[in-house]
C-alpha cells in the first residue's frame, strides 16, 4: 500500500516479509527486506525505481490505485540488479514510450537483462531534469553498488534517492528511521555494508566527500531498501564515511569448524588466552560450519584481528572454512591482523592452507600458526592459551 513521504513524493515500492536469502544463498535476510520505489508528483510525474520481479503484478496493480500510469512522465532507473528493476518489462508493456533515466551502464545492463529497445535517456553526473518547479539531479555512484549504480537528488525537498547505498535488508511496516529500534535498525545497516559494500570502501569514501562538497541540504535520504532516513539523516552518511576506512573495534574473532572438538578446544583456549591478558576486548568466537555466513562476515568487518582453525582432513580444510575464507577473500577487508591454527593427526597441511588463503586475502599474518597433533592434551591447550596472549597483547 503507497505511503506518503511528503505532500510530493509516495513511497510506493513493497515490503517482502518473507524473504531469507538474497543475491541467491549469499546472503541472509532474517528481516526480510523491502524494495522501495517513490512516485514524485510535479509539473511532472517521476517514478524513482521498481521492485523485484515476482512483486510486479503486485506493484504495478499498486500503482495503478495511486496513480494513472499515462500520468507518468519519466522512469528513474537508478539500478539494474534486478531488485530494482525487475518490474520494469511489466510496467514497459504499459507505458512503452516513457523515457527511462540510467547511466551509460545501466543502459548495458537493461538490455543484457531484458533485451528490450526502451526509449532509454542516458544521464551522467551533474545532469537535471526538471519536474515544472523542482528538479532530479543525478550523480552516478560507480560500484554502490554495481557500476551502473547512480543516485538522484530532488531539489526542493532536499531528498536524496540513494538506491542500494544507505539502505538495509530489513522489512518494517514505519517507513521512518526514528520509528523503528535504533539497534536492529544498525545492526541491518552494519550487515549491509559489511558484506555488500567493503569491497568498494574507497569508493564509498570518495563519493561521500563528492556528494558533501556539493553542499546540497539533505533533508531525508531515501534508499531502495529499508526505512527513510528522515531524522537526521547524515547520521548514515557520517557511519558510512566511518566504515570506509578501514573500520574496526576492539574485538577479535575466532571462525573454526572441528570434526571431534579438537579444534573447538583449541579456539576456546586461544579465546581464554587472549582474555587473560586483555579483560576489555571483545573476543567472539563461531563455528563457521553451524553459523550464519554474513553474521561471520559482519563480525570479521568490525574486528582488528581474526583467527581461523580447522582440522586437516584430506590434505585439505574442511568445507565450511573453504567457503568463508573465499568470502573473506572476495570482500577486500584491508588492515586486519590474522593467524590460523587446527588439528592434525597424519599430514597436517590444513594450518599452512589456511594461513596461505589468509595471505591471499591482504591479511598482516603475525604468526605462521598453531598446529595441535591429535585432541589437544594440557600442553597443547597451553600453547593456545600462550597464542592467544600473544594475539591480546599485540
Ligand atoms: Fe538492491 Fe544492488 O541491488
Amino acid at each position: 500500500m503507497p505511503k506518503k513521504i511528503n505532500k510530493n513524493v509516495t513511497w510506493v515500492g513493497k515490503v517482502d516479509w518473507e524473504i531469507r536469502s538474497f543475491h541467491g544463498e549469499e546472503y541472509s535476510t532474517d528481516r526480510g527486506t523491502s524494495y522501495n520505489s517513490y512516485l514524485v508528483r510535479d509539473k511532472k510525474v517521476a517514478l524513482i525505481d521498481t521492485v523485484w520481479k515476482p512483486f510486479s503484478k503486485e506493484f504495478i496493480n499498486s500503482l495503478k490505485k495511486e496513480i494513472d500510469l499515462s500520468k507518468i512522465d519519466y522512469v528513474i532507473a537508478n539500478h539494474a540488479e534486478t531488485d530494482h528493476s525487475g518490474a520494469l518489462p511489466d510496467l514497459m508493456e504499459e507505458i512503452p514510450d516513457t523515457p527511462i533515466y540510467c547511466t551509460k551502464n545501466g543502459l548495458k545492463s537493461f538490455k543484457g537483462h531484458y533485451h528490450k529497445d526502451w526509449n532509454y535517456k542516458e544521464v551522467k553526473t551533474g545532469d537535471k531534469l526538471s519536474l515544472g518547479n523542482k528538479e532530479l539531479i543525478f550523480i552516478e555512484a560507480k560500484m554502490l553498488h554495481w557500476p551502473d549504480s547512480m543516485f538522484c537528488y530532488l531539489t526542493g525537498d532536499n531528498i536524496l534517492f540513494s538506491n542500494d547505498a544507505f539502505g538495509q535488508h530489513y522489512a518494517t511496516e514505519f517507513l521512518f528511521n526514528d520509528l523503528v529500534d535504533t539497534e536492529e535498525l544498525y545492526q541491518e545497516a552494519i550487515k549491509y555494508y559489511a558484506n555488500i559494500l567493503t569491497p568498494f570502501s574507497s569508493l564509498v569514501g570518495n563519493k561521500i566527500n563528492e556528494l558533501l562538497e556539493l553542499k546540497l541540504p539533505v533533508d531525508m535520504i531515501c534508499p531502495s531498501h529499508g526505512v527513510v532516513w528522515r531524522k537526521d539523516p547524515l547520521q548514515i552518511v557520517n557511519k558510512y564515511l566511518e566504515w570506509s576506512k578501514n573500520y574496526q573495534e576492539d574485538q577479535i574473532t575466532i571462525i573454526y569448524d572441528t570434526m571431534w572438538d579438537g579444534t573447538r578446544k583449541m579456539a576456546e583456549a586461544i579465546a581464554t588466552g587472549i582474555k587473560e591478558v586483555d579483560k576489555k576486548v571483545t573476543v567472539k568466537l563461531f563455528n563457521s560450519a553451524r553459523s550464519d555466513k554474513n553474521t561471520i562476515m559482519t563480525e570479521i568487518f568490525r574486528s582488528k584481528a581474526i583467527l581461523v582453525g580447522s582440522p586437516t582432513v584430506n590434505k585439505g580444510i574442511l568445507t565450511s572454512t573453504a567457503a568463508i575464507l573465499e568470502q573473506i577473500k572476495g570482500l577486500s577487508f584491508k588492515n586486519k591482523k590474522a593467524v590460523s591454527f587446527g588439528c592434525y593427526g597424519w599430514s597436517g597441511e590444513g594450518v599452512k592452507i589456511i594461513t596461505e588463503e589468509l595471505r591471499k586475502a591482504e591479511f598482516d599474518i603475525i604468526d605462521e600458526g598453531l598446529r595441535v597433533l591429535w585432541n589437544p592434551d594440557d600442553e597443547g591447550i597451553t600453547k593456545c592459551k600462550k597464542l592467544g596472549s600473544e594475539i591480546g597483547e599485540l
